[in-house]
């Protein structure tokens, strides 16, 4: 046999049997690597609409973005069981993988930095009133983390489905919520309100929950799996907080203060996002340790 890998990929693969390291070869009839993943479809939804070379970048970090926030998702609706469940170990695990797909995305930013703004510009009229801001995911994303928002399903009323999964979303008790409910089952008392299903608003601080995350941390040895559970979360929020930061930063190096496509003022806006506490008890604590 003289099919033996002959070290030039062109030549080994030109020849009729050919054989590469072992690998299969021939697909004709079983799945491959893009069968699998469906690569077909991922790689032919990118379709700019401007003749400028820099779209695509646009695209991309958009596409792999929500890529990213869909396993985030994914993992956070387990978490979310898993809490209610009192299993944390698997919440710990999941949750630590959420923070590490957020700081991967804060990295994300150094590429879409490398647009500029006269390229920006080049594409911007092509955009219409197209926006992260009407990112359906990215909204649930908020949701699920407690920071509610009703006003916000109106921009997914064009698609039923999305917005049922919002709605869903909005009355669904968040992952933090699971987190309060789990400390009044360990016996810390969280006051009933706070307790009560239903909020459709953005976490606000309890005092309840805070004295009882208090106790959690005043006394570690004997509530670990609570305080490594608010550790995981503030990892998160922090992660979560430099996204924020990186988007507005790479906003203003990018349009400047101009206004956004999505029709906020921009720049500003997003500054105001920056505000945003996901789990407020958690970082109110802190003062007082
Ligand atoms: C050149 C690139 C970008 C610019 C100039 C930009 C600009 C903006 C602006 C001005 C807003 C405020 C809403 C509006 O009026 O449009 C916004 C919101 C948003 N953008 Fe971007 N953005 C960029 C890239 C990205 C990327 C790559 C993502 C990744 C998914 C993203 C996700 C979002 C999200 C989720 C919001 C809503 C934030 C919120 O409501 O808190 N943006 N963007």
């Amino acid at each position: 046999m003289n099919d033996k890998p002959s070290g030039c990929p062109m030549g080994a693969g030109a020849k009729a049997g050919a054989e590469w390291h072992g690998a299969q070869l021939d697909f004709k009839e079983s799945m491959s690597y893009g069968d699998y993943l469906g690569l077909d479809r991922i790689l032919s939804a990118q379709h700019p609409l401007s003749p400028n070379h820099n779209e695509m970048l646009f695209i991309i970090q958009h596409q792999t973005s929500e890529l990213w926030i869909k396993l985030m998702l994914h993992e956070l609706q387990a978490v979310r069981q898993n809490i209610r469940g009192n299993n944390l170990p698997p919440a710990f695990k999941m949750l630590a993988r959420v923070a590490r797909i957020m700081d991967q995305l804060v990295h994300a930013w150094d590429v879409l930095a490398t647009m500029t703004p006269p390229e920006y510009t080049a594409i911007r009229p092509y955009l219409g009133a197209s926006s992260g801001f009407q990112s359906f995911q990215y909204r649930q994303l908020e949701f699920i983390l407690g920071n509610k928002n009703p006003n916000l399903l109106k921009v997914h009323e064009k698609s039923p489905e999305s917005h049922a999964i919002l709605e869903r979303e909005l009355h669904a008790p968040s992952v933090y919520d699971e987190a309060v409910m789990l400390l009044a089952r360990s016996g810390f008392p969280v006051a009933p309100q706070r307790l009560a299903p239903g909020r459709t608003g953005p976490t606000v601080l309890d005092d309840s929950v805070k004295a009882a995350w208090l106790g959690v941390y005043q006394d570690t040895e004997h509530h670990w799996a609570l305080y490594e559970l608010a550790e995981k979360l503030v990892d998160l929020e922090t992660a979560f907080r430099f996204w924020r930061f990186r988007h507005v930063s790479t906003v203003e190096r990018i349009i400047g203060f101009k206004t956004g496509t999505g029709g906020t003022e921009g720049a500003s806006y997003l500054r105001k996002m920056l505000d945003v506490v996901l789990f407020p008890e958690l970082f109110a604590l802190r003062t007082e340790l």
